[in-house]
């Protein structure tokens, strides 16, 4: 893995050994010896994926450099590309960025020689995202493999439906699409199906909120969006018995799920936040070893730590 911008790049068999590996920073406290500067260039808003990050970082020892789009030199018109290469050059060791264009990571790739980790390109890609919600599905289920899993909301603009849809079909899962007219993507190859449907059949509801801002038009939603494309009570009430119920968050409370079932039994929705943390500290972990950056005696291993095994690419 040179950057971390896409699970296409990982094999079904690196993507359960980073599952693996984020099980395991969840149990056992691994600290980073070397002093290590990471930088989240976030060009887009963001609570839980940005501060998810510095948790991760902050637990593996990293110092993290404060980045703040507005009081940065973005304003003096800096690009993005010197931006990291500004970053670069004072001595981080990593970098996470979200910025709205769809492939910002093109320029960047082959001329920045530190890790990078996309944390959200424009409307394509999301895969830590990705990550954390494979993590969430196969906690409950060991397995990813012919699960039923339906993609709920407005598709048209969300990279993580994208990232997920893919991710989920390697893996082996029978992945559908709910959605509105006007918020269906032709080009993501995965049926689509009612909400009703996926109720009645599915594993995991996985709902996206309305994503206004990416919208070129005003697209109406109506008071009735809920009970006609959402997850209402009625409808979790059809789930099938162990079914979950996910969302990336933040969420639209009452327009694609109604509140009372933000926290019920069968969400996942704050367990897939504390997963992010893991799930960023092992990908975070599995780049630095493969830049040569840290080796395996660069692990504080704590108290009760066995060994820490490190997740060999295939
Ligand atoms: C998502 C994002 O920003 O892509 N949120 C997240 O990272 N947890 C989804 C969204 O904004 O709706």
């Amino acid at each position: 893995m040179q950057h971390f911008i896409s699970v296409d790049q990982l094999k079904p068999k690196e993507i359960y050994g980073i599952i693996e590996t984020a099980e395991q920073f969840r149990h056992k406290n691994l600290k980073l010896n070397d002093q290590l500067f990471a930088a989240n260039l976030f060009f887009e808003s963001s609570t839980r994926t940005k501060m998810s990050f510095v948790v991760a970082q902050r637990k593996l020892g990293f110092e993290v450099l404060d980045f703040h789009k507005a009081s940065s030199s973005t304003n003096k018109g800096e690009t993005l590309y010197d931006t990291a290469k500004t970053f670069e050059a004072i001595g981080a060791n990593l970098l996470v960025v979200r910025h709205q264009d769809d492939d910002w990571f093109k320029a960047l790739m082959d001329h920045i020689s530190i890790p990078m980790i996309n944390g959200g390109a424009g409307k394509v890609e999301h895969p830590t995202q990705c990550m954390l919600d494979m993590l969430t599905i196969y906690q409950e289920y060991g397995t990813l493999k012919d699960l039923n899993i339906a993609i709920v909301g407005d598709i048209k603009h969300s990279r993580v439906a994208r990232s997920n849809v893919n991710a989920l079909k390697k893996m082996g899962a029978n992945v559908y699409l709910c959605a509105a007219p006007g918020f269906e993507d032709m080009t993501i190859q995965a049926p689509y199906i009612t909400i009703d449907k996926a109720v009645k059949i599915c594993d995991v509801i996985m709902l996206l909120r309305i994503q206004h801002e990416r919208h070129e038009a005003q697209l109406e939603t109506t008071e009735n969006y809920l009970y006609n494309y959402g997850l209402t009570k009625e409808r979790e009430k059809r789930m099938k018995k162990d079914a979950i119920i996910l969302h990336p968050a933040p969420i639209n409370r009452d327009v694609e799920i109604d509140t009372d079932l933000v926290e019920c039994e069968r969400s996942r929705i704050f367990k897939q936040m504390n997963n992010g943390v893991y799930v960023r500290m092992a990908i975070m972990t599995e780049l630095l070893q493969e830049w040569g950056i840290i080796n395996e005696n660069s692990i504080e291993k704590h108290k009760n730590v066995i060994t820490y095994q490190r997740t060999k690419s295939v």
